[in-house]
């Protein structure tokens, strides 16, 4: 395949129609939510938070993880800092956090005081390893907080395991694996406790914006829905009031009402993100250039997105121009996904509450008050990566457009074919 034929030279674009849109809601949402309505304009009273569909919603998603507890929260950012408040850990306590993580999954941890250690990544991933966690326990350490990110799982039994020697809690931030499956199990049923999104571009929705929490341990489940409502003494007898400070994290009745709808269609979505991306890893498996990126043996991802790898030394061109082309063909694309914890203005400028520099700079805290974490590894991964935007609604003919176009690419900017 020559440069000419490609679309950024003037070539034709190996697509031209637009992907499919996603088509998250439909009418069964809209009646659900319609007879809300109805019953709440017949009533005279507006729905609310905690009432039965808000009930059902944690319920069938507590059964959809196979039996446990379920909280909805207002987002998934929220999802973690109650996940993080229900161990109701000491102020200064250390806890691990992800290499490669929305910024929501690891503020949470300075709002309740705590101080994040960040962790690298296993090579060639997003997501962190026990290897790369253990030289970071020391006596400060309480918690290990992982994301599987682009809903590729980590590899969570030597976690768990590590964990275990130390006394520490897990928690899993599965807001980009839904129905990920690690060796058998869900993403969300192996650490103490897990935190979900469900806004409007996750694998299941509660509306714009919503969380989950799921554990199986109903002392974490209490004190978790202690945190995320203002303290109130759930599954406390006797209490006389507020039993702790907390914020209002609350999901609603109105966001539970799409949830529940949003359930029944969460094993399609996911089983069909799942085809899309495996058919695209069959055809470029043994691609000298580029392919979809390794997984953890014995895993199932539920695609968030589809992680591309390059071996930039095989391409004539950088990896941008090389995303810039492949996106000229016609593929929906972010050529970046660094979202490295510790390279962030808030964290390097210690900005929490005003010029405190909390929780790094306060005496109590006895760790490094100016931490170097070690990240090349995720560096390497977001350098050489870039995730392709599938979704459930593309069928077979997307899938190998998308190779076609990766294909037609590579061949035109491999180094072997430079010589054309
Ligand atoms: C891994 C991870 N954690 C946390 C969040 C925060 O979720 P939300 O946007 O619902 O607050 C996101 C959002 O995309 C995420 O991807």
């Amino acid at each position: 395949m020559s440069k000419e034929s490609l679309a950024i030279n003037g070539g034709k674009p190996v697509r031209e129609r637009p992907f499919p849109a996603r088509f998250m809601l439909d009418e069964a949402e809209k009646s659900a939510v319609m007879a809300l309505f109805d019953a709440a304009l017949n009533s005279g009273n507006a729905f609310g938070y905690n009432g039965p569909p808000e009930q059902e919603y944690e319920r069938k998603f507590a059964e959809y993880l196979g039996g446990g507890f379920a909280d909805g929260v207002n987002s998934g950012t929220n999802a973690v800092f109650v996940s993080l408040a229900a161990l109701d850990l000491e102020p200064f306590s250390e806890v691990i956090v992800p290499p490669i993580t929305d910024p929501g999954g690891v503020m949470p941890v300075v709002y309740i005081g705590c101080v994040p250690v960040v962790a690298d990544a296993a090579p060639g991933s997003y997501n962190t390893s026990a290897e790369q966690i253990a030289p970071l326990i020391n006596e400060r350490t309480r918690a290990i907080l992982v994301a599987h990110i682009a809903g590729e799982p980590v590899d969570m039994d030597p976690i768990m395991e590590l964990a275990k020697q130390h006394n520490l809690y897990v928690v899993e931030d599965c807001a980009q694996a839904h129905g990920s499956l690690y060796k058998g199990r869900k993403c969300g049923t192996i650490g103490h406790i897990a935190a979900f999104s469900t806004m409007f571009g996750k694998h299941h929705c509660t509306g714009g914006q919503g969380g989950i929490v799921f554990t199986k341990d109903e002392k974490l489940h209490f004190e978790g829905r202690r945190a995320a409502d203002r303290g109130k003494p759930f599954g406390l007898v006797g209490a006389a009031g507020n039993v702790r400070a907390a914020l209002n994290c609350n999901l609603n009745d109105l966001s539970a009402t799409i949830g529940i709808v949003q359930l029944d269609k969460l094993q399609g979505i996911v089983q069909r993100r799942r085809a899309v991306g495996e058919r695209i890893r069959k055809a470029l498996a043994d691609h000298p250039l580029i392919r979809v990126s390794k997984q953890v043996p014995d895993t199932q991802s539920s695609y968030w997105f589809l992680r591309m790898t390059m071996d930039l030394e095989k391409c004539s061109v950088t990896k941008q121009e090389f995303c810039r082309a492949l996106s000229m063909e016609g593929i929906p694309l972010n050529p970046e996904y660094r979202h490295i914890p510790c390279e962030q203005p808030w964290f390097k400028e210690q900005k929490v509450f005003g010029k405190s520099g909390f929780p790094w700079q306060c005496s109590d805290y006895k760790g490094d008050r100016n931490p170097v974490f070690k990240v090349d590894n995720a560096i390497q991964a977001a350098l050489t990566g870039f995730n392709i935007g599938i979704n459930e609604s593309w069928i077979e003919s997307d899938a190998d457009d998308t190779i076609r176009a990766i294909l037609k690419v590579a061949d035109a900017y491999g180094k072997t074919e430079k010589a054309k």
